[in-house]
């Protein structure tokens, strides 16, 4: 367990945001303004440890096992970080252990997919930006919505998203997508290639989404190619230290915190943000923005990352889900934290 801040770009910057919350906050009255502007890294960590130490003997849920190596991890462990926007990070249990990233990589290539087009039009004209109100894996929605491939951040999205990335080669293809997860956690992640034989052997509902939006015409490669970069990108190993620097990056407008180097547009994070608030969780993201009001995206290998934005990033990682795929512990945990400093972004919650 690790309970000392790791100050990557030193406490000075830490103390002007923290600054600039209490000119921003004061006088609003709010509990908002009460418990950030009275902020500091102690109370941040604190946070953190409390957080784990509240949800770490949560046993609801069940690890995913439609991927069969997903079910074999340790159903025990349990990371959580705070990420600032000048890199800052505050971490509690298990933040160094590397699991599958699975679809909390989906906002991230959505983001180079609008970088290398200019812009979300193309996102929303050629693949759509609506929740479907469906499971991740839906075929219905394929079927039922005109959009088909729906939204980024669903599976049919997701792919049409890795489709619409521009390369020349699978090869290429998969470069430019783990090059862009590596950037944006600062760190170079790596192919866990268990958990891609594992899944891509597996992937027979994958597959028939893909083929079937091909058939559709929204899918823009070809759909094997699709398939094998889109289940290498699900595999990608992170840590939630990672995750919570990836969330960062957003929180930071686009810009990692680590490295300097911008990874999308300052203009363009916001409508990014929108599509992880009504997306992200699918057919559970009305419950998660009513209650934690962070956008937000999870993954079945059980990492969940939050942003706040231009404040921070809240990360999370337990391998059990519940019933729509999210990790119950990561869930709690994050909700915790916000609901603690107020930092919904409609407000604090009332609940
Ligand atoms: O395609 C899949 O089913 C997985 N690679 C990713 C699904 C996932 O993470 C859903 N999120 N909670």
């Amino acid at each position: 367990m690790k309970h000392e801040p790791t100050r990557l770009w030193g406490v000075s910057l830490l103390s002007a945001w923290l600054a600039i919350g209490c000119v921003l906050l004061a006088g609003s009255g709010s509990a908002y303004a009460r418990d950030t502007a009275m902020l500091n890294a102690l109370q941040l960590q604190q946070l953190v440890d409390d957080a784990h130490a509240k949800f770490k003997d949560v046993k609801e849920g069940k690890n995913a096992n439609y991927i069969p190596i997903l079910d074999t991890i340790p159903s025990e462990l349990f990371g959580v970080a705070i990420a600032l926007p000048d890199g800052t990070i505050f971490t509690a249990g298990d933040v160094d252990y590397r699991f599958a990233i699975e679809s909390t990589s989906k906002p991230f290539t959505a983001a180079l997919v609008m970088q290398q087009y200019g812009g979300p039009a193309a996102v929303a004209e050629k693949i759509g930006v609506e929740p479907t109100g469906l499971p991740f894996n839906s075929k219905l929605a394929v079927e039922v919505l005109e959009a088909r491939s729906v939204n980024p951040l669903v599976n049919a999205g997701a792919m049409a998203s890795v489709s619409m990335v521009k390369a020349s080669s699978e090869d290429e293809r998969w470069k430019m997508v783990l090059d862009n997860l590596s950037d944006f956690a600062g760190d170079k992640l790596p192919l866990m290639e268990e958990v891609y034989n594992s899944e891509y052997t597996t992937s027979f509902g994958n597959r028939g989404i893909a083929n079937n939006l091909y058939n559709y015409e929204r899918l823009y490669a070809d759909p094997e190619e699709v398939l094998r970069v889109y289940t290498k990108q699900c595999s990608v190993g992170v840590t939630t230290k990672d995750l919570a620097i990836m969330g960062a990056t957003l929180a930071n407008g686009g810009v990692n915190p680590k490295t300097g180097k911008r990874l999308i547009d300052q203009k363009h994070v916001p409508e990014l943000l929108a599509i992880m608030l009504t997306a992200g969780f699918y057919d559970g993201s009305g419950y998660w923005s009513m209650t934690a009001g962070l956008p937000s995206k999870t993954g079945v290998g059980g990492g969940i990352v939050s942003v706040v934005p231009g404040k921070m990033a809240i990360a999370a990682f337990s391998p059990r889900l519940d019933e729509h795929g999210n990790s119950v512990r990561a869930q709690r945990a994050i909700r915790y934290i916000a609901g603690e400093l107020g930092v919904g972004i409609f407000g604090p919650n009332a609940d």
